[in-house]
């Protein structure tokens, strides 16, 4: 059957940027025939006031049969008296969780006319392009035993590390599926030093890659070295795989490298589908930004190197993928800057749509 896209553009500036990247995948449909379909459903808010549920079943359902779905953001202060249960942000986690998603996809992209935007130096950052790949769904956030207890005559807080096997090694797949679409390399960070998890970690990746990816380039490095390396040279790595703690620290580090939050694409994989594809939710890491929504400001980029994100990895359309971003980097390298983008140089920012044209005006140029 034809693969499929679900687009869910949710509240704020969702809908804004994801009209930017329609108008992307109509471009792609003028040109040749779109090798997957496309629907397109409610989230969030938007959900929440048509059906009184932030996500209806239905279209839980089909989140689960579709080859990939990419959300715009959820979220706003219209919904902040709601019931926790009814919540815009519950719609995204009951997609996360229910789509058993474990393997976090955040890269850090250095588009080089963006190079002065980041805190550390151009050369270091410049065309930068990594991946770091966290576990979402175990370790130490959800690890038994945890609470404050009482002890003697004082209380602890207890949190517990805990990884199985097979959850390390679904992980650990994933990031070498990926490398092999990439620069097929994977550096794999934990504490073997000191944690048991950690020993365990390395050894079940050690394995995973022995047994059937031994074409691609495999390292471990201490998370705390890495994190040092991250900032001394961070194009030394390609896909870093790691687990929820050290991913959560790490991929936040990393996106500080390449500068805008309104830059910053993430993917969510799962487990692989009957037809060998993964479970996956692509949406950029930005939120609904409730204090620029509706004024035409929003920078829509995240939202369409969210999408490539999805070309690359859900469908097979690396090439497709590369032209989009290809694009991104010649509309930024022309001068072009949302507000978010601009720094002391008195340039005058584009809008979202203008900022959206440019970028098919680079793609006809491509
Ligand atoms: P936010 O990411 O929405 O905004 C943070 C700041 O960055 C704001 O000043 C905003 O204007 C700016 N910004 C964000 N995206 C931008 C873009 N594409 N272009 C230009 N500027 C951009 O985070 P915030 O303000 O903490 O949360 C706002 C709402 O979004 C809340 O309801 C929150 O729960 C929700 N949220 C939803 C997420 C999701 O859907 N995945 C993630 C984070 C927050
Ligand atoms: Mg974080």
């Amino acid at each position: 059957s034809t693969p499929s896209l679900l687009i869910l553009p949710g509240d704020g500036i969702g809908p804004e940027v994801m009209a930017e990247v329609v108008k992307v995948i109509d471009w792609f449909g003028a040109k040749r025939d779109l090798p997957f379909e496309v629907s397109e459903d409610l989230v969030g808010g938007a959900a929440y006031d048509k059906h009184g549920t932030p996500l209806h079943d239905d279209t839980m359902a089909r989140a689960q049969e579709v080859d990939a779905v990419l959300l715009g953001a959820v979220g706003g202060p219209k919904y902040d008296d709601l019931d926790f249960s009814l919540k815009p942000e519950r719609g995204l986690l009951r997609l996360r969780k229910e789509m058993d998603l474990f393997a976090n996809l955040r890269p850090a992209q250095c588009f080089d006319a963006l190079a002065d935007f980041s805190s550390l130096k151009r050369d270091v950052v410049a065309g930068l392009d990594i991946m770091i790949v966290r576990e979402l769904t175990s370790g130490i956030y959800f690890g038994e035993p945890r609470g404050i207890f009482k002890e003697g005559n004082e209380r602890v807080g207890v949190n517990t590390q805990r990884y199985t096997e097979s959850e390390i090694e679904r992980v650990a797949r994933s990031a070498f599926e990926l490398a092999r679409k990439r620069g097929n390399k994977v550096c794999s960070m934990e504490k073997a030093n000191v944690m048991e998890s950690g020993i365990l970690w390395r050894e079940v990746v050690q394995k995973v890659h022995d047994a059937d990816y031994a074409d691609v380039e495999l390292s471990h490095m201490y998370a705390d070295a890495g994190a040092m390396q991250l900032c001394r040279w961070p194009k030394q790595f390609d896909v870093i795989v790691t687990d929820n703690l050290f991913g959560d620290i790490l991929s936040d580090a990393a996106a500080m490298l390449t500068g805008s939050l309104g830059m910053l694409p993430s993917a969510s994989l799962g487990a692989p589908m009957e037809n060998g594809r993964p479970k996956a939710l692509y949406e950029p890491v930005h939120g609904s930004a409730p204090d620029i929504a509706g004024q035409g400001k929003a920078n829509p980029i995240a939202c369409i190197l969210s999408f490539a994100m999805a070309l690359r990895y859900s469908f097979d359309l690396g090439e497709e993928a590369t032209r989009v971003e290809k694009a991104v980097e010649k509309v930024l390298a022309d001068g072009k800057r949302t507000a978010d983008l601009l720094g002391e140089d008195g340039i005058e920012p584009v809008s979202t749509s203008e900022m959206g044209d440019a970028i098919l005006a680079a793609l006809d140029a491509s």
